[in-house]
Order: structure tokens, then C-alpha cells, then sequence
């Protein structure tokens, strides 16, 4: 529950369909080993309303599962006015969804708002590309690179627990 966990991540792309629902499952898994899912909450959704209370599409539900990460219960939705206040981290995939998302941000907005490849090794591109008009490939590159910022957003995540608590 937001209520009670320390930090909340909330990861956001166009259609809420492909790149931030993968985002949400793989963070989830990683946080969920390092046993932090009760401090660390963790929600994804998209700029665009279009794809509002469907699944993530199938080609990102397939590879994830081939990586061990269930998708089938995500349910897309729209960014909301209220996840700025709600939301620690708004981290998103590219540089339209950056735009879009500061357009909204309230003028006081406390939440930290980045790409979320900003916490990729530096040898990764800075944005997540969109994979819906591409291939299965494309959805194997969001996976991977959404994965190694995981890492790191989590590692900068622990250390702020560490300090606080
Ligand atoms: P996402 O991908 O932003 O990674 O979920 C897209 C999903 C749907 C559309 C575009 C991108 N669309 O145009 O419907």
C-alpha cells in the first residue's frame, strides 16, 4: 500500500501497454527479491488514455514471461492529477513522454521526475524506444533496457532506505 511503504515509483510511457507495464514488472520482481516490497510501492501508466483498463499488450506479456515475470494482472490507466502528489519518482521512457508529463506537473511538484534511463549504465541510450509498430525484438531491447536501470534505481533506492532508517 502507498499509505504505509517509504517510496513510491511510479513509471509512465505513452500507451501504458508495453514499455512502463514492463517497467512496473521488472522493478517489482527486483524489489520483491531484495525484499522491499512493502517499502517500495510501485505503479505504472500512460500519458495517453487509449488503451484505459487493458492488458499489456501480448508480445511484452510473452517476453517478459520468458524472463520469469508475469504481466497478465497489469491494467493500463491515465496519468492523473493526483499521482504527483502521490508519487516519489515519475520516471518515464522518452523524451515526448518527458515533455508530457512536465506540461502536467504542477508547479510545486515534489516528485523527482526523469527518464528512467538517466539510471542506466552510462552506455546505454537515453531513452526507451516505443516497440509497438516494431517487431518482438523491439520488446526483447525494452526488457533488457529497462532491466539494467532497474538495477540501478534500486541500488539509489536501498541507500535512501539506508539512510532513513
Ligand atoms: P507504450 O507503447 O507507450 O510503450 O505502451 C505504445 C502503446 C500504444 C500506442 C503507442 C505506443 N498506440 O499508439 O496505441
Amino acid at each position: 500500500m502507498k499509505d504505509t511503504a517509504d517510496i513510491a515509483v511510479l513509471f509512465v510511457c505513452l500507451g501504458n501497454i508495453c514499455r512502463s507495464p514492463t517497467a512496473e514488472g521488472v522493478f517489482r520482481k527486483r524489489v520483491k527479491d531484495a525484499g522491499l516490497s512493502e517499502r517500495i510501492f510501485i505503479d505504472s501508466c500512460g500519458t495517453a488514455g487509449y488503451h484505459e483498463g487493458g492488458s499489456p499488450d501480448r508480445r511484452a506479456q510473452a517476453y517478459a514471461r520468458t524472463q520469469g515475470i508475469d504481466l497478465s494482472s497489469l491494467q493500463a490507466r491515465a496519468l492523473r492529477d493526483d499521482d504527483f502528489e502521490r508519487f516519489d519518482y515519475i520516471l518515464v521512457m522518452d523524451q515526448a513522454n518527458l515533455d508530457d508529463v512536465n506540461a502536467r506537473a504542477p508547479a510545486h511538484c515534489r516528485a523527482h521526475i526523469a527518464l528512467l534511463l538517466d539510471f542506466a549504465p552510462r552506455s546505454s541510450p537515453r531513452e526507451v524506444p516505443d516497440p509497438y509498430y516494431g517487431g518482438d525484438a523491439g520488446f526483447k531491447r525494452v526488457f533488457g533496457l529497462v532491466d539494467e536501470a532497474a538495477v540501478e534505481l534500486l541500488h539509489m533506492l536501498e541507500a535512501r532506505l539506508d539512510a532513513h532508517s
